[in-house]
């Protein structure tokens, strides 16, 4: 980790932040600020500050007098946050379905041809932000995205943990363009529902493979 002098607790925040969407910190590990602290030559608060700040992002659990730990999820946590995703998602899609930007989407179709094997994780997760985000934007409403970027950290670490999907997932997101750049509105919400239900599926299987449920 390459910390500079503008502001330390934001690095960490930053570092560990990647860190743990990206699984490279498994749920439930222990983190040490401790350690973190030693190995950066930084003192131990800043990163106590970034830890805190993630536990406000839903990332990070704090025991008291235990430690920090990065958050595991139940299933119940999950299917909460996919209802979020659902609610705000799906009625974004059906209300707003006539000011999402079809400029965007026509653009958004050149960039998914990549697809089968040449879809890298990455590639695939800046489209899914794409694609998903897009619907959000589409209300114009400021409180509505406001809210919905409040579970955006869980969203992308959630979506890591779909991780056998890719392919299928990008498929399911060409059908939702389609529906939207033929005008078919109740196409592309069946589409789009469709998908997150299947995202759900995905996430929940995954985690009763490594036994976290
Ligand atoms: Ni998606």
């Amino acid at each position: 980790m390459a910390i500079y002098k503008q502001s330390i607790t934001d690095q960490v925040f930053n570092h560990l932040r990647e860190e743990i969407v990206n699984l490279e910190l498994k749920q439930g590990e222990q983190i040490n600020p401790k350690k973190i602290s030693e190995e950066n030559g930084i003192s131990v608060m800043p990163v106590r500050d970034a830890l805190g700040r993630l536990a406000s992002y839903g990332l990070v659990e704090i025991k008291p007098r235990v430690g920090y730990f990065v958050r595991s999820f139940s299933k119940k946590d999950i299917l909460e946050i996919m209802e979020v995703r659902k609610l705000n998602e799906l009625y974004c899609l059906r209300t707003h379905f006539s000011a999402i930007d079809l400029f965007k989407v026509r653009k958004f179709t050149e960039i998914m041809k990549v697809g089968g094997e040449a879809l890298s994780r990455n590639a695939f997760d800046q489209m899914d932000d794409f694609l998903h985000d897009l619907v959000i934007q589409a209300s114009g409403n400021s409180y509505l995205i406001e809210n919905y970027n409040h579970v955006k950290d869980l969203v992308v670490l959630l979506r890591h943990l779909d991780r056998e999907r890719i392919v299928q997932a990008h498929t399911e997101h060409q059908a939702i363009v389609e529906s939207i750049l033929a005008g078919d509105c109740q196409g592309a919400v069946s589409n789009l529902e469709y998908h997150l239900e299947r995202v759900t599926t995905g996430i929940t299987h995954y985690l009763e493979e490594i036994n976290v449920l």
